[in-house]
Order: structure tokens, then C-alpha cells, then sequence
């Protein structure tokens, strides 16, 4: 399957990413990530263009209780926790956004879920959205529903990506 990322690659200068709304985003990729991924807690996958960070999105495992899932949602899932994939971070950099980048960094996600989930189970798709904006996007693009307890939380079941392939 090809992608349009890389693998973490420390020797990649991350110095001046900017993703201009969340500084968090930047702190991330300039100070955590390469701990993380280290230690096996994320992966962080980069998309570079001529030696330029442009965007990265970061995935972990994740497990998901019933009761935090919309009615609709529960059925047909088990009841202890549910096996998810989590995409806890997505940024483009401020010169390369709204020039489509971010829908494909998003589609390029979605390739490595169906990688993993021939691999392991994972009955769910769960992202953490910054903000709002980027919850409602997650909910009317892509299907995505917020969970019970918390709006910025939101979940696809994994069924739902694989048959749409
Ligand atoms: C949100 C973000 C990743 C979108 O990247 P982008 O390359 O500018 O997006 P695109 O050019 O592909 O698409 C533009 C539109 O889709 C939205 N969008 C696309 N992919 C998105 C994604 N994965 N998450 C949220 N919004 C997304 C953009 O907000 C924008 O909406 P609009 O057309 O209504 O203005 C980018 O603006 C960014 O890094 N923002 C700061 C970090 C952030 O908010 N991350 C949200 C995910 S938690």
C-alpha cells in the first residue's frame, strides 16, 4: 500500500513547523514525539516535501467503553472495552494549508487503519479533535460521531471505513 508519509525520522527539522492555531501541535512534534515513539506509546508519521516538514499526524491504540458510544453505535459491539485505533494528532503547517493537504494526510491515516486492522482487531475509529471545527468536520465529511462523554471525542466504526473501500 503506498503512502504519503514517513516513518518518525528525528533527523528532519521540525524546528519551525507551525500549524499557526494550536501551539500544542507544534510543541508536540518539536519536543514529544520522538519520546513517544521511542518508548512504543504513538507513531508519528510525517509527510516532508525537499527536506521540509510540511504535516504529521500521530496514531496510538486505544480501547473504547460501550457507554461512551452513541445508541446507534453500541449495537453489534461487545461489551467489554472496545479495540480502537486513535488518531491523536493531525497538523499541516501554515504554508501549506488549505491547499487539500490535510484531507490527504486524513485519507493516508485511514490507509494505515486498514493495514492495522488486518493485523489486530479494531472494531473502532476514535479521533481527538482540537476544537470544534475540526469535530464538526470529522462529523459531516467523514461520518464520524462524538461519544457520550465527550464532544471533542469522536468514533467510526472500523466496519464502516472497510466497506466503503
Ligand atoms: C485542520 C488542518 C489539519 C486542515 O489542513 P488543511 O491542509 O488546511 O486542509 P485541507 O486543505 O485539506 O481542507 C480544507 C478544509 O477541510 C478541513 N479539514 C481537512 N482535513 C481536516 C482534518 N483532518 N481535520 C479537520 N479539518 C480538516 C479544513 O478545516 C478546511 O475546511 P474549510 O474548507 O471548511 O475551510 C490544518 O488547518 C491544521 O493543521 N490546523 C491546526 C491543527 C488542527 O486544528 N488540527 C485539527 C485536527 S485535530
Amino acid at each position: 500500500m503506498d503512502f504519503i508519509t514517513v516513518d518518525f525520522d528525528k533527523s528532519i527539522d521540525r524546528s519551525a513547523f507551525d500549524c499557526k492555531i494550536h501551539p500544542a501541535l507544534n510543541a508536540y512534534i518539536t519536543q514529544q514525539a520522538g519520546q513517544d515513539q521511542k518508548r512504543n506509546v504513538s507513531r508519528t508519521f510525517m509527510y516532508v516535501e525537499e527536506g521540509t516538514l510540511l504535516g504529521y499526524y500521530t496514531l496510538a491504540n486505544a480501547s473504547v467503553a460501550l457507554d461512551s458510544l452513541s445508541k446507534g453505535q453500541q449495537k453489534k459491539m461487545p461489551r467489554h472495552p472496545i479495540p480502537a485505533i486513535l488518531l491523536s494528532r493531525l497538523a499541516v503547517d501554515r504554508t501549506a494549508q488549505k491547499q487539500g493537504l490535510g484531507k490527504r494526510l486524513t485519507a493516508d491515516f485511514f490507509r494505515r487503519v486498514r493495514v492495522v486492522a488486518r493485523h489486530s482487531g479494531v472494531a473502532l475509529i476514535v479521533v481527538d479533535a482540537k476544537d470544534t471545527d475540526a469535530a464538526s468536520y470529522y462529523q459531516n465529511k467523514l461520518g464520524f460521531i462524538p461519544s457520550n462523554n465527550n464532544p471533542l471525542r469522536l468514533v467510526l466504526p472500523t466496519a464502516t471505513l472497510l466497506k466503503a473501500v
